[in-house]
């Protein structure tokens, strides 16, 4: 199971927080994935990306309805394994109003509340994260997954040229609880998501 994309954080139906994740780098772990014959399903937050061959997309909006679609795909049992390239959003607006909130009445000071962990909340499955940084991937990433309890992180620094959203390309590093680092050279995100399923199914 791969989530992929940013979540959108509605506060109204015409406006909503978010990030600038486009979905290419989850989208390429499915497809390999699909292409070593795993059963792959695909959460996808709001993209522009076609469906990769052989994965079953199941599409969503917000953080708590990836969570939601995550844990019914878990409950369809066998050996899962997560990999949550996601950039889901931390917070949302404390209040989502059903009409189009006027400007003249909308508050200078957003209230937030924070977003579940789908990485964390998410437990009898074996998982892999992703830590997007700026600076300190690697610390940052080991820190991760023994926080969440991950095989391993792959870790990047999104302000490195070649790295960053939206590229075609990543340079990363696979994070181990235990601190040990396996950097890999930059690379098409196609070859980097091989490399990445590739590490899944050798453990
Ligand atoms: N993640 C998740 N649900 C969230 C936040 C993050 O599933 N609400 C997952 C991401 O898909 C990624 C990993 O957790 O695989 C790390 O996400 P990241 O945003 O880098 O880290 P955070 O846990 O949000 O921590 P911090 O803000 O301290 O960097």
């Amino acid at each position: 199971m791969v989530t992929a994309g940013p979540t959108r954080e509605h506060l109204d139906p015409v406006r909503f927080l978010s990030n600038p994740s486009t979905g290419k780098m989850g989208f390429a772990v499915a497809g390999a994935a699909a292409r070593r014959g795993c059963e792959t399903v695909l959460v996808a937050g709001p993209v522009a990306l076609k469906t990769p061959a052989g994965v079953k997309r199941v599409d969503v909006v917000s953080a708590r309805e990836m969570l939601a679609a995550v844990k019914a795909a878990v409950a369809d049992g066998g050996e899962t394994v997560l990999v949550a390239t996601a950039a889901v959003a931390d917070w949302r607006p404390a209040k989502c109003a059903a009409r189009k909130l006027k400007k003249r009445r909308m508050p200078d000071v957003l209230k937030l509340v924070r977003n579940p962990d789908i990485l964390k909340t998410v437990k009898g499955v074996r998982k892999v994260g992703f830590a997007a940084e700026t600076g300190a991937p690697v610390k940052e990433a080991a820190r991760k997954c023994r926080e969440k309890k991950l095989e391993f992180t792959v870790a990047n620094d999104v302000l490195e040229k070649g790295a960053g959203f939206g590229c075609d390309t990543n340079k990363v590093a696979f994070v181990y609880p235990d601190g040990s680092v396996k950097d890999l050279p930059l690379m098409s995100k196609r070859s980097v998501a091989g490399r990445i399923v590739d590490e899944v199914l050798r453990a």
